[in-house]
């Protein structure tokens, strides 16, 4: 079986003039080998293919594959993350992961709230600014939390995004406006602790590999899980396998919200507690990062005695499994 690797590597990205900060999505060399590895170790052959033009050019001149591992994230427009399985699709070929639909609700976090909300589970309350004139309409009681809607990896959180009043509130909006050129949005502050929460699977057969609690020391940015805590995050985090309730606490949230949405294969819940140790839903990632020793999905498996290895099995059976349904 010849599965192609669909990948945005950080480097094609750099050197065509891109930022650090506009690349900080985007993966390692390192990544797509140590992926690489593991499927040809499953017995898979492997052909590289790279970005969505790319993967243009490689579908137009006729290039096949059996199945495609993707974890591109795209660049440019509110599908970007949609763009690789959309047009996988278009050619009837399997891919691993979500389909679409997913990537686009997901990436919006305002709208993937709405999903949730309306499944009954928790997550802050919150408005989106558009403009600055929509802050008129916010009935929010501080301390609020303000942060880009389809951004990752922290972009645009810094300590500034806990807002305590309305003239702060206006001037981070008005920043991240400019900055980030895309809607923002405001959420009651979520003042407990941190965790993540590794799903893998579909639908019924989703399974939760761990839950790691996200712990800041004192070199760290404090309250918030910021862009430069992610980026320092060895001088600055602590990662620990939560604790038994907690656990139980979060797999159920976690995986309330993974059948919610209907997110495929494998990925991320991310979740806070409020000042009564009640979880809430922040976000869905349906393309957690896969290094095997700097991303959360990998470390958190680990933590809970799922080496790499297994890991990205798991992901495989559940991708195997769908093409039999289809
Ligand atoms: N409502 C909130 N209350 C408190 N803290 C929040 C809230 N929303 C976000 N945060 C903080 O900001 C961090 C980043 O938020 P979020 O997970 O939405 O962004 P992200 O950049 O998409 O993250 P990822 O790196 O997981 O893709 C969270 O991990 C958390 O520390
Ligand atoms: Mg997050």
């Amino acid at each position: 079986m010849i599965i192609g690797l669909c990948y945005d590597l950080r480097d094609d990205y750099l050197k065509m003039g891109y930022t650090e900060e506009e690349t900080a999505e985007f993966d390692r060399i390192s990544t797509v080998e140590a992926i690489e590895k593991e499927l040809v170790d499953m017995g898979f052959e492997t052909r590289r293919i790279g970005h969505v033009k790319s993967l243009t050019e490689k579908l137009v001149s006729g290039e096949r594959w059996d199945m495609v591992f993707n974890i591109c994230e795209g660049l440019h427009g509110s599908g970007r993350e949609a763009q690789v399985p959309a047009l996988l699709d278009a050619y009837r070929i399997p891919y691993v992961f979500s389909g679409p639909l997913v990537m686009v609700i997901t990436l919006d976090k305002a709208l993937a709230k709405l999903v949730i909300k309306d499944a009954g589970i928790n997550t802050p309350q919150h408005l989106v600014i558009y403009d600055l004139n929509d802050l008129e309409r916010n009935h929010l009681d501080y301390p609020l939390f303000a942060k880009p809607l389809a951004e990752g990896t922290g972009k645009g959180i810094t300590p500034q995004s806990v807002i305590n009043g309305k003239t702060q509130l206006k001037l981070v909006c008005k920043e991240l406006l400019e900055k980030y050129k895309q809607p923002v949005l405001v959420e009651t502050f979520l003042s407990g602790r941190e965790f993540t929460a590794g799903i893998v699977g579909t639908g019924d057969d989703a399974k939760c590999v761990g839950v790691m609690e996200i712990i800041l020391n004192h070199k760290a940015e404090q309250q918030v899980y910021s862009y430069t805590n992610k980026e320092e995050c060895e001088e600055r985090v602590k990662y620990i396998l939560a604790p038994e309730e907690d656990t139980r606490k979060c797999a159920q949230l976690a995986l309330q919200v993974w059948k919610a949405i209907n997110a495929e294969d494998g990925g991320r819940v991310d979740i806070r507690y409020d000042e009564n140790n009640i979880p809430h839903f922040l976000e869905i990632n349906p393309l957690a990062g896969l290094h095997p020793e700097h991303s959360d999905l990998p470390i958190l498996a680990r933590l809970n005695g799922i080496e790499y290895p297994q890991l990205m099995k798991m992901i495989m059976e559940s991708a195997l499994k769908k093409l039999n349904h289809r």
